[in-house]
């Protein structure tokens, strides 16, 4: 057993680790960047949005280390160039946060193929990716943590969202099986289950709606993306190195 892990030997949580952190361009990924910075790591912000430069520039001149990538998390040669790049230069990729995501709303009869196909090459595909690409260099280092999001919406389902809710509910099942597939590599795998977020993903939803979908949450609020960050960063950290397989659900208490 490694050394007993205690308040004392805790200081900055991910100091030296090296973390990816996919869709860190704004919302949930932008908290988890900049709380990952701040708590030590070395972060690397994947994202189509070009706005994740200005997201690593901040984190740069408060005293972190961060650099930002255009890069799709579907495209496998792109994903595969950058990890082997990352490894290169820093000698690690510790951790790999899969949060990028999209949605394309739609009741089931009037959902579109395409619709639902581009929901699953993000969301699932994506995740996939990303992961097949980092196991390599996480074995080789036997060191890794991979924390992918979920969506409570996985657990329960949500009117409007096959395409969402299947691919969130994959991202569990997935992370259960990295788990026995990776575990004895020191590589743990985890999901985090948000439930709603204050984000530009959530900014269509009709203000009229927003009273109702506050009443029905337990704790009477939303998250904001600072508190779905949290969580990343327990499973991403040496504090939770026995802890693989879960869904960490955070939403308000909802899904109980
Ligand atoms: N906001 C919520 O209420 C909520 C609830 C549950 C789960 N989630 C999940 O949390 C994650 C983050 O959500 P958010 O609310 O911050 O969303 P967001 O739309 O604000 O941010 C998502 C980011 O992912 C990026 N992205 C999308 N496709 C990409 C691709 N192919 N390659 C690289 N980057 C890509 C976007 O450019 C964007 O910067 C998503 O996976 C989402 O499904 C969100």
């Amino acid at each position: 057993m490694n050394k007993q892990v205690t308040t004392k030997t805790i200081k900055m949580r991910l100091k030296n680790k090296i973390a990816v952190v996919t869709g860190g361009s704004r919302g949930i990924g932008q908290a988890i960047s900049e709380l990952f910075a701040k708590e030590g790591a070395t972060v690397i912000i994947v994202d189509l949005l070009p706005q994740g430069q200005e997201v690593a520039d901040a984190i740069s001149s408060n005293g972190g280390k961060a650099e930002f990538h255009i890069v799709s998390v579907t495209d496998k040669s792109a994903i595969e160039k950058l990890f082997a790049e990352i490894h290169q230069k820093y000698g690690s990729l510790d951790i790999l946060i899969n949060n990028a995501g999209i949605t394309r709303d739609r009741t089931l009869e009037k959902m579109s193929e395409a619709e639902f196909d581009s929901v699953v090459e993000v969301n699932l595909k994506g995740v996939f990716l990303c992961t097949q690409a980092a196991a390599v260099y996480m074995k080789a280092n036997k060191y890794g943590r991979i924390v992918s999001a979920a969506s409570n919406v996985g657990l329960r389902g949500n009117f409007g969202q096959t395409n969402y809710a299947a691919t969130k509910a994959g991202v569990i099942a997935m992370s259960k099986t990295w788990t026995m597939e990776l575990g004895k590599h020191g590589i743990t795998a985890n999901a985090v289950a948000p439930g709603f977020t204050m984000t530009d993903m959530v900014a269509k939803i009709p203000e009229e709606h927003f009273a109702a979908i506050k009443d029905s949450i337990p704790l009477k609020t939303v998250a904001q993306p600072i508190d779905i960050a949290y969580g990343y960063l327990y499973l991403a950290s040496d504090e939770a190195r026995f802890v693989s397989g879960i869904c960490l659900t955070i939403d308000g208490g909802t899904s109980r």
